[in-house]
């Protein structure tokens, strides 16, 4: 099989999670790290055993040693490093938010078609067979008509680190656009739809929203909700339900045990039922499809709609939190 060799751009903390599963994905090579510092940079390849190191950017794009790159920068960057990348002729798997608003992202997506590279965003439980269960139970009709998802993700800081870039909105911070993003990526392929209306209710630190509770009414009755923020204690579940029975995930953006991934069917009458979805840890399974993606052709791939649906929903419950307003879609 043809190795993807792959660059990542900057020395995140998220990039400590990914690089090591860069490493055991097949179809996958870690060529190099780069960041805007070479001396960090030659510190996270000695700790991830990574071959090469740059000390801009730039270089990695100028690299023709490199086929795709992993950017795991600030939403804000990332319109300007996948354009430049893709220009390039390189692949790009960029972490989520796409971007900071649904304008970018259409860019960035119009962009990557336009030079025929393959692009992917870094929700990862998407590429897990759990992803893939959870979305056959839903449609299979097992649950009746589904009438409602609901979705939570948060986490809590002891202090507000008002440097970290969830804390800026120059740098697309706040908890719709770092851990609403999932919720909304979950409503939207449970319910395989696009809302027509939603509304969203917010609370601000520094200009970002640091919790936010949202509903989204879809086409035929149904309905979604979804709970963000950074002030409770680390929460990621789903629910889907419908007139005879709900699928519940508890821990759908990551399995609580990862040799464990897992979801239950519950009746009416207080039975359920556990399924149990084995497979390799998420990460990997994001980077293997990415190859895949890369190895067929496949640039113009449904999960593209997918992220930019979701970018157009983040902005419009943003608005209407900001407004304190319902918005029509
Ligand atoms: N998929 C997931 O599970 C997951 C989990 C966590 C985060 N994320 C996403 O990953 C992205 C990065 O998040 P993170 O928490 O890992 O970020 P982070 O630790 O703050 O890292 C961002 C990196 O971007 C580079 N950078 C370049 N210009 C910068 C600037 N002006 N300010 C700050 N950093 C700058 C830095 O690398 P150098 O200095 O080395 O160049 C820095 O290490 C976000 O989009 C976030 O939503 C995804």
């Amino acid at each position: 099989m043809t190795e993807t060799r792959i660059a990542v751009l900057g020395t995140a903390r998220i990039a400590r999670t990914v690089a090591p599963h860069i490493h055991k994905a097949d179809g996958a090579q870690l060529v190099g790290i780069a960041s805007r510092d070479q001396s960090r940079a030659e510190a996270f390849a000695q700790e991830f055993n990574i071959p090469r190191t740059w000390g801009s950017y730039e270089e990695v794009i100028a690299d023709d040693n490199v086929d795709a790159v992993y950017i795991p920068l600030p939403p804000s960057m990332h319109r300007e490093w996948t354009e430049r990348a893709a220009a390039a002729g390189k692949h790009v798997l960029c972490e989520k938010p796409v971007s900071a608003n649904p304008g970018d992202t259409a860019a960035i997506l119009d962009c990557c078609r336009a030079n025929d590279v393959v692009f992917l965003d870094g929700v990862m439980w998407y590429h897990t067979p759990r992803a893939a269960e959870m979305l056959q139970v839903a449609s299979s009709g097992q649950l009746g008509e589904i009438r409602q998802v609901n979705a939570v993700f948060t986490f809590r800081w002891d202090t507000w680190p008002m440097e970290d870039l969830r804390m800026q909105r120059s740098m697309g911070g706040g908890s719709l656009l770092d851990l609403g993003w999932y919720c909304v990526g979950a409503a939207l392929m449970l319910l395989d739809d696009m809302p027509i209306r939603v509304s969203a209710w917010g609370q601000y630190i520094n200009d970002v929203d640091t919790r936010m509770n949202a509903h989204m009414w879809f086409p035929g009755d149904r309905m979604a909700t979804i709970e963000c923020g950074f002030d409770t204690l680390r929460r990621r579940w789903v629910e889907v339900a419908g007139t005879k029975e709900s699928l519940v995930c508890d821990d759908f953006t990551r399995p609580w045990k990862e040799d464990r991934p897992r979801f239950w069917i519950h009746d009416s009458d207080g039975v359920s039922t556990e399924h149990l979805c084995p497979t390799k840890p998420q990460e990997q399974c994001m980077v293997e499809e990415f190859c895949r993606l890369i190895r067929s052709g496949e640039t113009d791939h449904p999960l593209l709609q997918r992220s930019l649906n979701t970018q157009i929903v983040c902005d419009a419950l943003d608005r209407s939190a900001r407004s304190e307003q319902p918005v029509e879609l």
